[in-house]
């Protein structure tokens, strides 16, 4: 046998027993690599009389070109191989469970759950959503809200003021939504349905208190707005809100300077051991302040209180939580604590609507 047959027949056994595509590669580079076995060969043709060339070329070229082509199909084949081995070892089981993915793990916060319920519900009833700004001016807080200086109903307030400015004026944060009323109207024409939910800030901190809190306002105007609208808007809100037919509500006389009359609202609700029921039971509770607007403030939004009248209502959004969820404490709200929020807390996809049951 000659040496060329020899070596050929060496390679391609050694192609033939390459177990993996890292054994066969080796085998390429021994063959064909710049140092290899055939490589080598083909170096030696330069140094051969021209006779031999004639001889040696095409018996060296066609041992490449076959050394070539074995390790290509063998490549193909062991590729193959592997291929078939991974499909059968590798089965899915499509009746596990869908893993989760950090939109799953992550969860909405009470408030901001609520904040959905709440303009889900509104939506439904025609109620449109405003916005104001968490710094407020003095006039908009108060003195267009018929709190005149020095108003005794300022001082329950419990107002966060900033620095004095260069023209005497302090800026504030807003101690509660009512601004919106009027921030609305004067940029709007009658008649007017909105809410306006958001973040709310008094001096004041204990059990029951925090110093920034939730409201949302609510405001209705138009030419014929009166109290047993209130009363059914009232009503039908809760009753949403509670997921209860029976929501009853008591309306007591208040005073609040924007509001002629202003009653306060209790819910109808039974408590026993922590507990509290709504719509159930012998007790009352406090949810939210209301009334008729003020003809000031009206006059104050550039309505005209004689063409137009209506009413307002606002209320605290996290006691809302609180009695809907059984959140016993009013300051985890604001403390971040991951293990509260995963307890309490909402899956992401869960938005509320009214058809899917607004808690759902
Ligand atoms: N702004 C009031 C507060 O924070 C709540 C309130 C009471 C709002 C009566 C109203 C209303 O719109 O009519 O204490």
């Amino acid at each position: 046998m000659s040496d060329l047959k020899k070596l050929e027949d060496e390679i391609l056994a050694s192609v033939a027993a390459a177990e993996s595509e890292k054994a066969l590669e080796d085998v390429r580079v021994a063959a064909l690599g710049k140092k290899g076995t055939v490589s080598e060969q083909l170096k030696g043709l330069g140094k051969m009389s021209p006779e031999e060339r004639k001889e040696m070329g095409p018996a060296l070229n066609g041992l490449k070109d076959r050394v070539g082509e074995a390790i290509a199909q063998r490549k193909e084949a062991l590729h193959e191989a592997a291929l078939e081995a991974r499909l059968a070892s590798e089965e899915v089981d499509v009746t596990l469970p869908v893993r989760e993915s950090a939109l799953g793990a992550g969860r909405i916060h009470p408030i901001s759950q609520v904040f959905d319920e709440i303009t889900a519900i509104f939506g439904d009833m025609g109620f449109s959503v405003e916005e104001g700004p968490d710094i407020e001016t003095d006039y908009y807080n108060f003195e267009a809200l018929n709190f005149p200086e020095g108003h005794p109903a300022r001082e329950m307030h419990d107002t966060f003021y900033f620095h004095e400015k260069e023209d005497g004026s302090r800026p504030l944060l807003r101690t509660h939504t009512s601004p919106v009323q009027v921030r609305t109207m004067e940029k709007g024409k009658p008649p007017f349905r909105f809410i306006a939910p958001g973040r709310t800030f008094r001096c004041d901190s204990d059990q029951t208190h925090t110093p920034q809190f939730h409201q949302v306002e609510g405001l209705v105007i138009d030419e014929e707005t009166n109290l047993g609208h209130l009363k059914w808007t009232l009503e039908t809100f809760l009753g949403a809100f509670f997921e209860t037919g029976k929501v009853e509500l008591r309306f007591r006389p208040s005073f609040f300077p924007f509001t002629e009359p202003s009653m306060e609202v209790d819910v109808r609700c039974a408590r026993s051991g922590g507990e509290i029921r709504i719509g159930e039971g012998d007790d009352w509770l406090e949810i939210l302040g209301c009334g008729m607007v003020h003809p000031n403030v009206l006059s104050a939004s550039g309505i005209d209180p004689e063409r137009y009248q209506g009413f307002a209502f606002g209320m605290g959004i996290d006691r809302l939580a609180m009695l809907k969820y059984g959140i016993p404490d009013l300051r985890a709200f604001f403390e971040a604590d991951l293990r509260w929020l995963k307890h309490y807390g909402f899956a992401a996809l869960d938005v509320p609507t009214l058809d899917g049951g607004v808690s759902s």
